[in-house]
């Protein structure tokens, strides 16, 4: 199977997970790889929802766990590109254990479920996004990621957050991890008085190595309520796949709102 197994974390909530992971695995395919897209947010699915394929589901990465369906029925293909997605099963439809967390034995069969799917759909990319808190569906993508991405933005919450959740990833074995900031307010980042957290501040605060930074973009969220298309996100998520492939990418490059700000945003 593919070495490119990523996993999107942080145990903070709403700081883009699901829409980085998305929108990665979008530029991923636009370069032409084949991509495996897992949801793996059992409490709060959604990437079926931003995929505008919530009415075609019909089997989970669960049932292709249990074999109660072919990798095939499992996949949804949301666009003309090479990009699959293994829609989740909602947590309360998995026997979790006592603790609320589910057993190896379902981990393992989640994560073997995922291997299968890539192998057979021969998949250069595997990204699976996880859920916020202490999510069930982080130990079992753990388990099979090679490395992780975690997303923080400009609230405190979410720089300890992205911190506590890299030095969790660590334990679990996923050692090669990165940040991506998002969303980044430019304009707040640059004004003389900001109060807000600088670049260099959330670098600071996760301890985490910086591999991509992605604006805020109001015509992002407009997408992804079923109208329009993206704005300046889509270059900065492209710029991001770009070094996923082992390209050098200059970290503001097609940016030029950011890239006319640069030495503010590093005061
Ligand atoms: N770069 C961005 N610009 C504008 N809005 C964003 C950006 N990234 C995420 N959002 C918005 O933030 C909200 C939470 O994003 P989501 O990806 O669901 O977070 P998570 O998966 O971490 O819970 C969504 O409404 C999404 O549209
Ligand atoms: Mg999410």
């Amino acid at each position: 199977m593919t070495e490119n197994v990523l996993l999107f974390a942080s145990s903070k909530g709403g700081v883009g997970k699901s829409t980085v992971a998305l929108g990665l695995a979008r530029a991923l395919a636009a370069e032409g790889r084949r991509v495996l897209l897992a949801d793996f947010d059992f409490c709060s699915p959604c990437l079926d929802l931003l995929c505008g394929v919530e009415d075609h589901v019909l089997y989970t990465v669960s049932d292709l766990a249990q074999e109660k369906c072919s990798v095939e029925n499992a996949l949804l293909r949301p666009c003309e590109q090479e990009l699959y997605l293994l829609p989740a099963v909602q947590e309360d439809l998995l026997s979790a254990n006592g603790e609320g967390r589910m057993s190896s034995e379902q981990n393992t069969l989640l994560g073997s479920a995922v291997q299968k799917a890539a192998e057979q759909m021969q998949a250069d990319f595997v990204l699976i996004d996880t859920g916020a808190g202490v999510s069930t569906g982080l130990e079992a993508a753990a388990a099979i990621a090679h490395s992780a991405v975690i997303v923080a933005g400009h609230t405190p919450a979410s720089i300890r957050a992205a911190g506590r959740s890299g030095q969790r990833l660590q334990t679990c074995g996923v050692t090669d991890v990165r940040l991506v900031i998002n969303p980044f307010d430019v304009q707040g980042a640059c004004a003389k008085k900001s109060v807000r957290h600088s670049m260099l501040e959330i670098m600071d605060g996760t301890g985490i190595p910086l591999l991509g930074v992605v604006p805020y973009d109001y015509a992002l969220t407009l997408e992804q309520e079923g109208h329009g298309a993206a704005g300046e996100a889509a270059p900065a998520l492209h710029n991001i796949a770009r070094r996923l492939l082992g390209q050098t990418v200059p970290l503001f490059s097609g940016l030029p709102k950011i890239r006319k700000r640069k030495r503010t945003l590093f005061r």
